[in-house]
């Protein structure tokens, strides 16, 4: 089990927590000046093969442990890093969710309000009564606006959180001692954290450790995503099928070498068809989109833990042929200058979290 944290003395900020499948991150920010501080950062890391924060059993996937588990973990990462503050914002995973923005005819809010319930049927994958509907006008279709001057036809935001994945998150929460000041969607905390006031089109792929989501941003707002079962975990288990070593060696050859273009590198081969998938995805996904939409997407950002490989970026830029940068969520806030060496690997790492604790409640 790995730890990494830091801490101040002072705490009072709000919380974000990012429950990932493979690690746990909470990041306290202050809001001081109109500015976001960041005061405690703490993130729990579940390794191949370690037994689970409890050491009772060996989990594959946090979100697969028991509820206790997991609010037990957020206890002790709670403890260790000395945060005070209760208020916490966490969120649903991108694979449990659903959320896109759609055109409607507009009249008035009430009729807005009773056609969507017809029209999401439409768009949600999961029976509406299991659900959770979420939406808000984000924008007038252009030039579509009628005698009376309202507009006639609007955008709308539309998202969908099954109902017991609310109510579990809401236990967990309970069961840690937290404060849950809202949930959200993760795809919305990472738009937050990465993006701020852009509004270019642009796609984020989040490569975490048992999933990669893709995900098509535009004036603010998730268009369309698209997720797959695929992140570092199957890469480190391609290394070690590959090269007959412990998922342990494989992970840290990963860490070392990743798609670093050097002779002594091994593990390279192993690997590439995956990370080639991911590219392709990405691909796939913008060609779709700017081609229904017309548009075309202006940068790609990647966040995730697998950022953090040698040589990724680079390789996505090669075999994308278009801008990519790794998106880097301390850019929009302040932060102790001590933490200036490890913000690359931070960032990659951080990026829900940092979104969901500068959520205004
Ligand atoms: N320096 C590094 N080099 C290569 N891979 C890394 C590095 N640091 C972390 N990773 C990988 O990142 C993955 C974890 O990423 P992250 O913390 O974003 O996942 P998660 O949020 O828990 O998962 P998910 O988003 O799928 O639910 C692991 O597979 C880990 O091996
Ligand atoms: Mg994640």
């Amino acid at each position: 089990m790995a730890f990494n944290l830091f801490k101040t003395i002072q705490s009072g900020g709000t919380l974000g927590l990012d429950i990932g499948t493979s690690s746990i991150k909470i990041v306290e920010l202050e809001k001081k000046g109109g500015r976001f501080h960041l005061t405690n950062y703490a993130i729990f890391e579940l390794r191949n093969n370690e037994p689970s924060i409890s050491q009772s059993s060996n989990w594959q996937s946090i979100l697969k442990m028991p509820d206790e588990e997991i609010a037990d973990g957020i206890k002790q990462l709670i403890k260790k890093a000395e945060i005070g503050s209760t208020d916490i914002i966490s969120a649903i995973p991108s694979f449990s969710t659903f959320a896109t923005v759609i055109e409607m005819p507009y009249v008035s809010n009430e009729d807005l309000a009773r056609s969507i319930q017809f029209e999401a049927k439409k768009y949600v994958p999961i029976p509406l009564e299991e659900v959770i509907l979420d939406w808000s006008i984000v924008g007038v279709v252009d030039g579509q606006v009628s005698k009376g001057g309202s507009p006639s036809t609007v955008e709308v935001f539309l998202a969908a959180v099954p109902k017991d994945e609310t109510v579990r998150y809401q236990n967990i929460m309970k069961n840690s001692g937290l404060k849950l000041k809202a949930l959200e969607l993760e795809n919305s905390a990472l738009i937050r954290a990465l993006l701020g006031n852009d509004l270019s089109p642009t796609v984020i792929v989040n490569i975490g450790g048992r999933s990669t989501s893709i995900i098509i941003v535009n004036r603010g707002y998730e268009r369309v995503s698209h997720n797959y079962e695929i992140g570092g975990f199957e890469i480190t288990k391609a290394i070690a099928q590959s090269l007959n070593v412990s998922l342990e060696k494989a992970e840290e050859l990963k860490r070392k070498f990743g798609l670093k273009k050097t002779e002594e590198n091994i593990i390279n081969e192993s690997m590439i068809s995956l990370i080639d998938m991911m590219v392709f995805e990405t691909k796939r996904t913008i060609l779709n989109y700017e081609e229904l939409k017309k548009e075309k997407i202006a940068n790609v950002i990647l966040i995730g833990g697998l950022t953090n490989m040698p040589g990724l970026g680079d390789y996505f830029k090669e075999k994308m042929g278009r801008s990519v940068v790794i998106g880097n969520p301390f850019s929009r806030i302040v932060y102790p200058n001590e933490l200036q060496p490890i913000i690359p690997e931070l960032s990659s790492m951080l990026a829900g979290a940092i979104g969901l604790a500068m959520r205004e409640v």
